[in-house]
Parts: C-alpha cells; structure tokens; sequence
C-alpha cells in the first residue's frame, strides 16, 4: 500500500471535526427555535441531529488521535440567518450538511488505497451524511412532490 500523507489526512479530519462540532452547537440552536403545532416531533429531530453531530465529531477526533495527531479545538463557521421558519433551518442545515459531505469525499480521496480503516470511516460517513441529506431533501419537497428539491 502508497504512504498515507498523515499531515493531509489530520487536516482533513480536523476540519471535519470542527465541522461536526459546529452542527451540535447549531442544531441545539435551531431546536429552541421551533414553535407551532409540529413543535415537538421537530425539536426532537433536531436534537438527534445535535447528538448525532456530537458522535461523527467524536469519531473524527478518535481517528486523528489514532495518526498521533492533535485534535483542534476550534469550532466551525456558525451562520445564522435569523430567519427561523423551518424551511430556513432546513436549507441552512442541507448547505452545512452538503460542506461535511464534501470534507468527507476530500478524505476518501486522500486515504484511498492507502489505509483501510481511514477509507471504510470514509466510505461509511459518506453514506450516513448523504442518507441524511437526502432525508433534509425529501422534508423540503411540498406533500405530493416527487421531484427533488432544488437549491438553486
Ligand atoms: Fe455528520
């Protein structure tokens, strides 16, 4: 097997871990957001999003320790709108979503042929988040609609 770039891959993972870090702080945000009659079921949805974050920041910071490196402490950008419908929650949190995604597609590229353990980690939190993303997707479509919510 190739040499892994072990300073390529920590700096990928930090980036995911402040990344992950910065959901479990915005879907605990999001969730004292939430009013109206679907109150209940949606704040505990997004609660499982924030500990759902807090357990894919731990494995993130598992796998850098694991290489001997340093875990950042940094958090994530937070943005906030102030716009807290939950159509906006949602599109913010498919746009934060979608960035995760990405660090973890930069991450399989990097660890490729080169660690099995870094390459399933990757493969599988690349199916978890787009699972996920899909499922954010499917909430934002209107009742009835079956093709996918656009972004754009
Ligand atoms: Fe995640």
């Amino acid at each position: 097997m190739p040499p892994l770039d072990t300073d390529k891959v920590v700096r990928v993972l930090n980036r995911i871990l402040e990344q992950e870090l910065a959901g479990v702080v915005r879907y605990t945000h999001y969730s004292f957001l939430v009013f109206g009659y679907n109150r209940i079921p949606i704040v505990s949805w997004l609660r499982e999003q924030a500990a759902e974050s807090l357990t894919h920041s731990q494995a993130a910071g598992e796998m850098i320790t694991n290489l001997g490196a340093y875990p950042s402490l940094e958090i994530g950008k937070l943005l906030d709108s102030h716009q807290h419908d939950i159509g906006t929650i949602l599109v913010e949190s498919l746009e934060t979503e979608g960035n995760a995604l990405q660090l973890y597609k930069d991450l399989l590229q990097a660890v490729e042929g080169r660690s099995v353990m870094l390459e399933e980690y990757a493969r599988g939190m690349i199916l978890t988040e787009e699972t996920h993303a899909g499922e954010v997707n499917k909430m934002l479509r209107k009742p009835g609609d079956l093709k996918a919510y656009d972004p754009e």
